[in-house]
Parts: C-alpha cells; structure tokens; sequence
C-alpha cells in the first residue's frame, strides 16, 4: 500500500487523474472501475477537462462498484445515471462499453450474478477507483461482509441509508438495498485507487493503515489488496499515528 498524505486536495485529485491517463495512455481499452459518490467527483471533472484539452478516453471499458436496487437507470440518483452524467457522455464512451448493474432488474440476485460474470468475461478491472463510507464500507459492503464475498444483493444499514439521505428529498426515498461488487471481487482489481478527503473519513483511513483487518471495518481488507494507492487529505488522516 502506497499512502500520500496531502494538505491540498486539488493537488491529490491532479495525481489520481495523472493515473488514470497514464493507464490510458499504455492501455487505451482498459477497463476502469468507478466509485460513485461526492469524493472523486473532482477526478471526473479533472479527467474531463483533459478530455477537453485532447486527452482521448473514449476507448476505456467502464465498470462500476454498485447500484441502488428499486432506481431506474435514468433516475437522478441511480448509480448509472451518475456514471452516464460524469464519464460516458463526458468522455465518449459508448454505453455499450459500460458494464453497470440492473438495480430495477425483477430478481436482484441475479442481476449481481450477470454483473460479476461480465466484469469476469471482460477479463477483470484493470483500475479501481475506490471511495469509503464513514462506516467504512467499500461500495456497499457493509460491516460484517465476508472479505471473500462476492458480487451480491445486500441490504443498506441505517447509518449509510443516512449518510446518503442528502442526495434524496426524504429519508424513506434511499433504497433499504444494492447490488454490490463483493470484497473478493474488488480484491481481485490489478490496481486500486482509494480515495478520502474530510475528518468524517478519518476512523476508516486509520482502520485501513495501521488497524487489524477485520469484517467489522469492510475497508481494512484492502491491506490484503496486491497494489493499492491511498490519497488522503491531512482531516482523513488524522487519525494515524505513525
Ligand atoms: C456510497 C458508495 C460508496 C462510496 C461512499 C462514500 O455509499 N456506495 O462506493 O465510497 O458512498 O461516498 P462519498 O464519497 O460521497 O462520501
């Protein structure tokens, strides 16, 4: 694990998007794994304007973490209209080159199944974006997941329902539950990119370099993770004592 520690946010998300282009440069059809969530926003929209500025990124294979069962794909706060908005149209990528869950699928389990399978068939991710919830879960693996789990129906635990109730108008409008990539499955990523920014991230950035792995803390199985880089802003920091 390779962890950059830095006052200016602005200046991490500049290094994580130097990452993303330079496997874009060597790879241009890899396939990039997006996290959703407000933390790598600012990647996105860095990654956009060197679109903009002639960096091609049309050719990436698109794979994402998770998606809210019950939100159609065009809703507002579904997980494919937020990697429709930030990277495909933004970048040229046709949606036929997204690999992205059926979260109103009838049978949500196998709609993970299907997912997994076309991760697998496109030969696995080749880079990760990786954001953690202030409970520490990874995607939606929540406290308690198995570090083997696999790509799966699951349900929200109150606190993240919570934590991502300022999307939504109501409380009662977050879905109780999501499709979820397993740890297993974002274990097996080549690279993976984590990204933290705020004190509100600080309890799982110390778990996750310098805690015990453990299923309470979903994030801290990433120690096990073959190639990892952590940018976190000093407040996410906070907590490490080495
Ligand atoms: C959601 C996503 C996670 C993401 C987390 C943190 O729960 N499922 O993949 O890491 O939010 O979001 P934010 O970056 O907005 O704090």
């Amino acid at each position: 694990m390779r962890i950059t520690i830095g006052s200016d946010p602005t200046r991490l998300i500049d290094q994580a998007a130097d990452a993303v282009e330079a496997l874009v440069r060597a790879t241009p059809d890899a396939v990039l794994g997006i996290a959703t969530g407000s933390t790598p926003e600012p990647l996105y929209a860095e990654l956009t304007s060197r679109v903009q500025r002639g960096l091609d990124l049309s050719r990436l294979r698109i794979t994402c973490l998770d998606e809210y069962v019950g939100l159609s794909a065009d809703h507002p706060q579904s997980y494919r209209h937020y990697i429709r908005t930030h990277v495909l149209e933004p970048w040229g990528i046709d949606s036929a080159t997204a690999v992205l869950p059926a979260g109103d699928a009838a049978d949500p389990d196998a709609a993970a199944r299907d997912f997994e399978r076309r991760i697998r068939d496109w030969g696995g991710v080749d880079l990760q974006i990786l954001g953690v919830g202030p409970n520490g879960h990874i995607a939606f693996n929540e406290p308690g997941s198995s570090f083997d789990s696999r790509t799966r129906a699951v349900e929200l635990t109150a606190s993240t329902r919570q934590a991502n109730a300022r999307f939504f108008e109501h409380l009662d409008e977050v879905p109780t539950r999501a499709i979820s990539q397993g740890i297993g499955t974002i274990l097996e990523s080549r690279h993976a990119l984590l990204l933290a920014f705020g004190e509100g991230k600080a309890p799982a950035i110390g778990a996750l370099v310098e805690g015990t792995a453990s299923p309470e803390v979903p994030v801290s199985a990433l120690q096990r993770h073959a190639d990892l880089d952590v940018y976190v802003d000093d407040a996410a920091a906070s907590h490490l004592q080495r």
